[in-house]
């Protein structure tokens, strides 16, 4: 089986849109803690009502929360995943060990981009409310302006995109990466790629790391 797959990277760094390919080529299931928490607000769940406004303000939702979804949502015996925004801080890279890989095997890879980047790319984001592609004004226009070229589905801004809470987002992941990178540092595991080439190139690096 192939290792369990931990995407790590700033906001914007295009983990989502690098998972949605993975996916499509390589077989592997896609688990986002972000996409698990907004499908909570979306269905106006009490979680839901819980997270919200800690979401909007660019903040971290607390661990035991987000690991309990993570957990109920992940079943390790007969998937491979790609774990994406999920571990966020040191106590998570621990937990997410312990309690949910166990002994599976697992890799990790650091999407590295100057943070400067990032800004253009989230605000420009768009995505179809229908089937999830991800989309960017700048680099990755829609055909038909607001109209996913895929399934026709309604493209949505995603509300933490705006510019104040993005900078918020930005800082978070500062001050929380590093003993997330130390983690899998220490245990061998981490590798890195360079998220500020065109997304075809950083596909290939992806590649190149998960058949390494
Ligand atoms: P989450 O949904 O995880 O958001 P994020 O980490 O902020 O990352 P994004 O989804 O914004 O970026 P991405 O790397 O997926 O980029 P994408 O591929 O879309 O988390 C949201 C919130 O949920 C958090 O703030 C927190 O509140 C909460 N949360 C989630 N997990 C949590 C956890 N574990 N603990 C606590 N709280 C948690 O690309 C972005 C844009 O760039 C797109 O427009 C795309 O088209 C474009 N793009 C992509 N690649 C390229 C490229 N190579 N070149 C040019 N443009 C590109
Ligand atoms: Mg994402």
């Amino acid at each position: 089986m192939k290792p369990q797959l931990i995407l790590l990277g700033a906001p914007g760094s295009g983990k989502g849109t690098q998972a949605a390919r993975l996916v499509a080529e390589l077989d592997y299931n896609h688990l986002s803690t972000g996409d698990l928490l907004r499908k909570e607000i979306k269905s106006e769940s009490e979680l839901g009502k819980k997270v919200q406004g800690i979401m909007d303000a660019g903040k971290l939702v607390d661990d035991d929360t987000v690991l309990e979804l993570l957990n109920a949502n992940c079943d390790l015996g007969s998937n491979v995943y790609i774990f994406d925004g999920f571990p966020r801080n040191g106590e998570q890279a621990k937990a997410l060990d312990s309690v949910v890989l166990k002994d599976a095997k697992s890799k990790a890879v650091y999407f590295e981009i100057d943070l400067d980047m990032l800004a253009a790319r989230l605000t420009n984001r768009r995505t179809c409310s229908g089937c999830g592609e991800i989309y960017n004004l700048l680099s990755k226009a829609p055909s038909k302006e607001g109209v996913c070229d895929k399934c026709g589905g309604e493209l949505t801004q995603r509300k933490d995109d705006n510019e104040e809470t993005v900078k918020t987002r930005l800082q978070v992941f500062k001050e929380t990466i590093d003993p997330v990178l130390a983690h899998y540092e220490a245990t061998g595991r981490l590798a890195r790629i360079d998220a500020s080439q065109d997304p075809e190139s950083v596909f290939g690096a992806l590649k190149a790391v998960t058949e390494a």
